[in-house]
């Protein structure tokens, strides 16, 4: 596919902000992103905002304008994007087409969530509203017992260990402490998440991404508009978008998602590439099998050897596919839709240089955001 430019990025703190409202949250990020880009707001030909749930999580829907409102970006066309915790993934996926169909040429793609100010039970209410109600959340289903299902079947028919899954949290933990963004900075071991009060068998606490507010935001452009703004874009030359059953038990495996497979297909197929080729990767480990489930899913391990890749170290920094060196997740935070831009704000600093101390080698960067237990799944390839 042609290529689209992201010419800046912007965050806010991840963590229990509160002394930031929603929109100022919104606005913080989108600042930084357009004073990164070098452009002002007569630049921008649209916005588009990933969100999975302000309705819920703080009474407010009809973000769309009231974001491009409070950032001063009104009249252009403001648009809410959502897919659960895919929202934000697919709002950089909206921002992409708008630029390749020509309609607009410059475009502010953000995520914004705010769900601490909610109980943990209602906050747990409100993410199960993004699996079957019907069928799961109506009958007590909870997203940490979804994953926890499909981590027991992953150990049953592969053999992975509870240690291997405390893997993930304490290498996702390692790199967070060089992310000055992210929500925890907190070093654990493997005997501090097998020590952690169970949350859903057998998922713990430290399997478990947290509760988090938090906002980030992108500037995309066109090739031809990118080169007035800067010299050494990052480029998005590859995106895929797929869909499966929104309830687990509808589909062939639980242990494969079908939609993370698909999404990866079409990306690495747009953008010429191979799972191979991907140097630096952040996906959705909203729990510790997640990014289990996410690396083989996209082909960066064989199907089943998750496990034993991210015990080998294969998945760290300094391994062969370092995974999410944002902290993932699980210790950068997961502000539901804000998730898929914060993931690609990650893979643009590392390509750009500009990850401080958790900095890899890479030219070519993967972007993995999952909707749900993976009834949507967006990933998009991005190459300096
Ligand atoms: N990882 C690490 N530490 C965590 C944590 C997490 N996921 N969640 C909470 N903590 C810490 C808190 O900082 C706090 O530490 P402190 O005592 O030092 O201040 C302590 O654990 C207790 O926090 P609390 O807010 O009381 O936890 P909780 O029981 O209300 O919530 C979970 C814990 C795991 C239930 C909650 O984080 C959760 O639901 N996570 C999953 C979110 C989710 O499903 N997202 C969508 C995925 S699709």
């Amino acid at each position: 596919m042609k290529r689209v430019a992201v010419i800046g990025v912007g965050l806010t703190k991840f963590g229990e902000l509160w002394d930031a409202s929603f929109s100022q949250l919104f606005v913080e990020a989108g600042t930084r992103a357009i004073n990164d880009a070098g452009i002002d707001g007569t630049d921008v030909d649209a916005l588009y905002v990933g969100n999975m749930s302000g309705g819920r999580f703080i009474d407010q829907e009809h973000i769309s304008c009231l974001i491009a409102d409070y950032a001063g970006l009104t009249p252009i066309p403001a648009t809410r994007v959502e897919a659960a915790c895919a929202s934000g993934g697919l709002a950089i996926r909206q921002g992409v087409m708008a630029i390749l169909s020509g309609m607009h040429e410059v475009v502010v793609v953000g995520g914004v969530e705010k769900m601490t100010d909610l109980s943990t039970e209602r906050t747990t209410q409100t993410l199960a509203t993004a699996s079957d109600s019907e069928w799961e959340a109506f009958m007590g289903m909870t997203f940490p017992g979804l994953y926890a299902m499909m981590a027991r079947r992953h150990m049953h028919e592969y053999g992975t260990t509870r240690e291997q899954l405390a893997m993930v949290a304490v290498k996702n933990h390692e790199n967070a402490l060089h992310n000055p963004y992210a929500q925890f900075h907190v070093r654990i071991t493997v005997e501090q998440v097998l020590g952690s009060p169970l949350v859903a068998d057998p998922l713990r606490l430290l399997d478990c991404s947290p509760i988090t507010d938090g906002a980030a935001c992108v500037v995309l452009a066109s090739e031809e508009r990118a080169k007035e703004f800067t010299d050494s874009p990052v480029f998005i030359t590859g995106s895929g978008q797929a869909s499966s059953s929104i309830a687990l038990h509808s589909r062939e495996s639980i242990t494969f998602v079908d939609a993370t497979y698909n999404a990866g297909q079409e990306a690495y197929a747009r953008a010429g590439r191979s799972p191979a080729e991907v140097q630096v990767a952040e996906v959705h480990d909203a729990f510790t099998i997640g990014e289990i489930l996410a690396i083989e899913g996209l082909g960066l391990v064989e199907r089943g050897e998750g496990g034993r890749a991210t015990e080998e170290g294969e998945t760290a920094i300094g391994g062969r596919i370092p995974v999410n060196t944002s902290g993932g997740l699980k210790a950068k935070g997961h502000p539901v839709g804000a998730t898929g831009v914060a993931q690609v704000v990650e893979v643009v600093l590392q390509l750009r240089g500009e990850a401080g101390k958790r900095q890899v080698d890479a030219d070519v960067g993967l972007a993995h955001n999952v909707g749900g237990s993976g009834g949507t799944a967006v990933v998009h390839i991005l190459e300096r």
